[in-house]
């Protein structure tokens, strides 16, 4: 490995989490457990949510309350196209059909608009994906959903910690689903949270995740356990581990400090690239505070003799990882094929995604790399500039 690649994203583990793991070896529980319970309590409290409910990804997260919503064959739920398919194929597990619509054009989260006009009988539920980690107009999203009486399920995937209004996503409406996924503001290598002010909805996802046996069926192998279980519903294999929660538990403790390096480092690239014609940054909005998961720039194409891919290829042979979030999920072969999507009516997404990178931006980058980042992005730009 070459020593001098900057890497996209690169974990923030350090001896804590070591130790923990370590711990959790050694008490001889490796699976769901006491950890589990305990990271479950802490992240209810950091976040002001009623309930968590830790599973192995975002996908079980949202796989589960939308099964607990009751979405089922024939029902449609409203996705924007910018995500990470996980967040349609969920609606897929369930025989419903996801409707893909446009974002907006300043920060890419999902139009109002297109909600709107995306309703039918059949919609049961709205997916608002925070991109980036800033929130979407959620009290636009709400009041739209209580006029139409849909669900809302928040996919925060990228939004560990992000505030709306004050108030940190994960407390805002029904249901939140978090990722811990490796490259996530914390991770657990793998893992998901539902954090859910419904205590019905809390109750069967606890349930669901572990095969449909009741609550406490984690513990039947523990002294205060009981052998005894019985089946309610055909569930998943979705749980949480304590190996994961050893990861959870100090990462959780850090996770405003990472959140600070990570504001620090987005101040850093916006006052460098705030006023380079040759690309333009996302709106922030006044009343909500990003995670900063990811720092996406739009390239100027016009003005540039290389397109993204070229460009990305160039970063990479001067040491800086890049990454594009994402391809449109209506571009996506299976989704476009199976839904007859089309370019046309996406016109935000389709016109954004090929000029979007995203550049490095965790709490394990020094002052150094920030500004080897903005230097090789400044001089690619003006090497190529038409
Ligand atoms: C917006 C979004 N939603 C959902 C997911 C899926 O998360 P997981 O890998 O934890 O299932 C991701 C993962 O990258 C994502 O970016």
């Amino acid at each position: 490995m070459n020593k001098d690649f900057l890497l996209f994203h690169k974990p923030f583990i350090s001896e804590e989490e070591i130790n923990e793991i370590v711990d959790t070896v050694r008490s001889g529980w490796l699976s769901m457990g006491p950890k589990t319970i305990r990271f479950e309590e802490e992240f209810t409290k950091y976040i002001g949510s009623n309930r968590s409910i830790a599973v192995n990804s975002w996908t079980a997260a949202g796989h589960l309350t939308l099964e607990a919503f009751g979405i089922e064959r024939g029902d449609e739920v409203i996705v924007p196209t910018m995500t990470f398919p996980a967040t349609a194929e969920i609606v897929c597990y369930l025989g419903a059909k996801p409707v893909m619509v446009d974002v907006s054009e300043d920060t890419l989260n999902i139009s109002l608009e297109a909600i709107e006009k995306a309703i039918t009988p059949k919609t049961k539920a709205i997916i608002p994906v925070h991109y980036g980690g800033q929130p979407c107009d959620m009290d636009e999203i709400l009041d739209i959903a209580q006029k139409y009486n849909l669900r809302v399920m928040e996919d925060a995937a990228h939004a560990l910690p992000a505030t709306y209004k004050g108030k940190k996503v994960g407390s805002i409406s029904e249901v939140t689903c978090f990722s811990f996924y490796a490259t996530k503001t914390l991770s657990t290598g793998e893992g998901g949270m539902i954090c859910t002010n419904n205590e019905d909805i809390a109750d069967r996802c606890s349930i669901m995740r572990l095969h449909g046996i009741n609550r406490n069926a984690w513990k039947r192998y523990s002294e205060e356990g009981s052998w005894y279980y019985e089946v309610v519903a055909p569930g998943y294999k979705y749980n949480f581990t304590d190996l994961q929660a050893s990861l959870g538990l100090p990462q959780l403790k850090k996770v405003d400090f990472m959140w600070e390096c990570r504001r620090k480092i987005a101040r850093l690239y916006t006052e460098a690239f705030k006023d380079n014609g040759l690309i333009e940054l996302h709106t922030i909005k006044p009343d909500r505070e990003s995670s900063w998961h990811l720092y996406p720039i739009r390239l100027n194409l016009q003005k540039l003799k290389i397109n993204r891919a070229q460009f990305i290829e160039e970063l990479k042979n001067l040491n800086v990882g890049a990454g594009v979030h994402f391809m449109p999920v209506h571009q996506h072969m299976y989704y476009k094929n199976e839904f007859n999507l089309e370019d046309k009516n996406y016109p935000v997404a389709s016109s954004i995604f090929p000029r979007l990178v995203s550049l490095p931006i965790y709490p394990g980058m020094s002052k150094e790399h920030v500004n080897k980042v903005i230097n090789i992005v400044s001089d690619t730009l003006n090497k190529y500039k038409r």
